[in-house]
């Protein structure tokens, strides 16, 4: 049993803000008892509804601001409650985070499980990619590892986020189709994108369809990187494997059910819960020290690559429980706000050009879609750690804030709060040498496109390689263009011709001759040998 159990710390947090309806006498917001909320105040039974009417007005003016935005990706989605804990303490020795080190600490912890491209209201069972994104309330502040349940991404550089999210959402004009995958403007953006191949390799396959969150990986996708208590950095990459394994539906499967039941990952996930059967997944770290960093034939910046498990394996550190729903879906589910830059120390950043953009757009978004810059007091996202800033003021401000300062430095308040500490007590960045020109230019270190890709397709049995066949030919057989559709054939063919091959042949498209050479001509190195230092440790 653990000796330190936060959970009781974010339970009573939450626990202050519960209210229940039993047992209550109906009031308006500012506490007053009414005795009849049916019909308007009015001049004479069938006269005009009075102005003074405050009780109807404050009643129908709450429920006219009720809706927020929802989430500009992962609008569709389902939270749940647990707690983190460590195997062990042997991670110490990579890092000062003392919620992967310390088994005597279970670190509570939301997770919340969505689609991708659907709105708010889209149906569970889509071929999509899932999220996985899980916040640590620690001791040393929040940590949120935002995730999702394939380990590449589509793009390798977040400034084309906004242009992959327009080309896989709805269509503009019409706002069709709300699936992710079968239309036109996705498959152009994939024909003039060919990094997006390894991903889309994934997303073709059963590993789009799971059978349940609960049977679910999840993968932190980016190169992080572990500090130790000495300031030594390695290189991380997260994964999460599911106690119950990893299942998928079959793609006929998946739209009955979207017809018949489209709540049908959310309902699972909390009927699990509410009857006891709480789903567990254990993390795992790829470590890579950082002499190992170009020892690879991808860069490891680059996520649209895995660190193939052969090379480094995964080191198991601690499990995960998912033990109680949330009360109220709104409030916490829809209110929770991840961010990949919430980090503690002893975890740190990589330079993936995509995470770099994602340190800036989850806090950006959430000050819209959370009304702004006081969304961390929400009680979902309000860390169990001491929070003491100098911010003030701002739209729903909760906090009250006493004295007459809110400066650094002052003498007033005797300095406080104060700046003081060494690391790992308090966070610092990880000093890294970085040197270089200015330039808009991708790594060349970046440019094979379709290695992964094949191995991905390599890795397959029959039955799966038949499965992501037959998902190209539908998805593809809908794009109106047969230009796209054979520029897609062509990527393919990259891959594997007989993929390529196979594809064509199902979307009237001509099959290509003969196989393409590797990577567009460019030299495909052998997968290196190399097995990291820290790896074998
Ligand atoms: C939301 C994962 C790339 C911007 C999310 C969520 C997940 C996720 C799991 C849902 C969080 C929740 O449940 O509330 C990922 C992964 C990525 C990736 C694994 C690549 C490895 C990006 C990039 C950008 C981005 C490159 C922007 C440059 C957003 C935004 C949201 C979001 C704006 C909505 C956040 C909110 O409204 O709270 N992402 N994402 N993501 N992501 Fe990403």
């Amino acid at each position: 049993m653990p000796q330190r159990d936060f959970n009781d710390e974010k339970d009573q947090q939450l626990e202050s803000v519960r209210t229940d309806a039993e047992h209550t006498r109906l009031t308006t917001q500012q506490g007053v008892r009414v005795d009849h909320t049916d019909d308007s105040l009015t001049a004479g039974a069938r006269g005009p509804t009075l102005l003074e009417d405050f009780h109807a007005r404050e009643k129908i003016t709450h429920f006219d601001h009720e809706r927020i935005p929802e989430r500009v990706v992962h609008a569709r989605g389902a939270g749940a409650y647990g707690h983190f804990q460590p195997y062990d303490t042997w991670l110490a020795e990579y890092t000062a985070a003392e919620f992967l080190t310390d088994p005597q600490i279970r670190t509570p912890v939301f997770v919340r499980f969505s689609t991708v491209a659907g709105s708010r209201g889209s149906a569970d069972t889509v071929r999509d990619v899932r999220g996985f994104a899980t916040k640590f309330y620690t001791r040393q502040g929040n940590y949120d590892l935002v995730g999702n349940n394939m380990p590449v991404f589509f793009i390798q550089d977040g400034i084309k986020f906004p242009d992959f999210v327009h080309a896989v959402k709805p269509e503009p004009h019409n706002e069709i189709p709300q699936a992710q995958s079968a239309h036109d403007t996705l498959w152009d953006f994939v024909a003039q994108q060919p990094e997006t191949m390894h991903m889309i390799m994934w997303l073709m396959s059963d590993r789009a369809l799971p059978r349940s969150y609960r049977m679910m990986q999840g993968f932190g996708v980016h190169t992080f990187r572990l500090v130790s208590a000495d300031g030594r950095g390695t290189f991380v990459k997260f994964h999460w494997k599911p106690l119950l394994g990893t299942h998928s539906l079959v793609w006929d499967e998946t739209q009955k059910i979207a017809g018949k039941d489209p709540d049908f990952n959310r309902r699972d996930l909390w009927e699990a819960i509410e009857t006891g059967d709480f789903p567990e997944w254990e993390l795992g770290v790829q470590l890579v020290s950082e002499d190992d960093e170009h020892s690879f034939d991808f860069d490891l910046l680059d996520a649209t690559k895995i660190i193939p498990e052969e090379q480094v394996p995964v080191r198991p550190v601690g499990r995960l429980v998912l033990d109680r729903n949330p009360d109220n879906f709104f409030a916490e589910t829809e209110q929770v706000a991840f961010h990949t830059a919430n980090i503690v120390p002893g975890i740190d950043f990589s330079n993936d050009p995509l995470l770099q953009a994602r340190n800036f757009s989850y806090l950006d978004t959430q000050l819209l879609r959370l009304g702004g810059p006081n969304f961390a007091h929400i009680p979902v996202n309000r860390p169990v750690a001491p929070v003491h800033t100098n911010q003030r003021d701002g739209f729903a401000q909760h906090r009250i804030h006493r004295g007459r300062t809110s400066y650094f430095d002052n003498s007033l308040a005797g300095g406080c709060p104060a700046v003081s500490g060494q690391f790992p007590e308090v966070f610092t960045h990880y000093q890294e040498k970085v040197e270089g020109a200015k330039i808009r230019k991708r790594s060349d270190s970046f440019k094979d496109f379709y290695s992964q890709a094949t191995l991905f397709y390599n890795s397959m049995t029959q039955p799966e390689k038949d499965h992501i066949v037959a998902a190209f030919r539908f998805e593809l057989g809908k794009v109106e263009q047969t230009e796209i559709r054979a520029a897609v054939v062509d990527h393919l063919n990259h891959v594997d011709h007989g993929l390529a091959t196979q594809v064509a042949q199902g979307i009237g498209v001509p099959a290509p001759q003969q196989e393409a050479t590797p990577n567009h001509g460019r030299s495909s190195p052998a997968l290196s040998q190399l097995i990291s230092p820290v790896a074998s440790a």
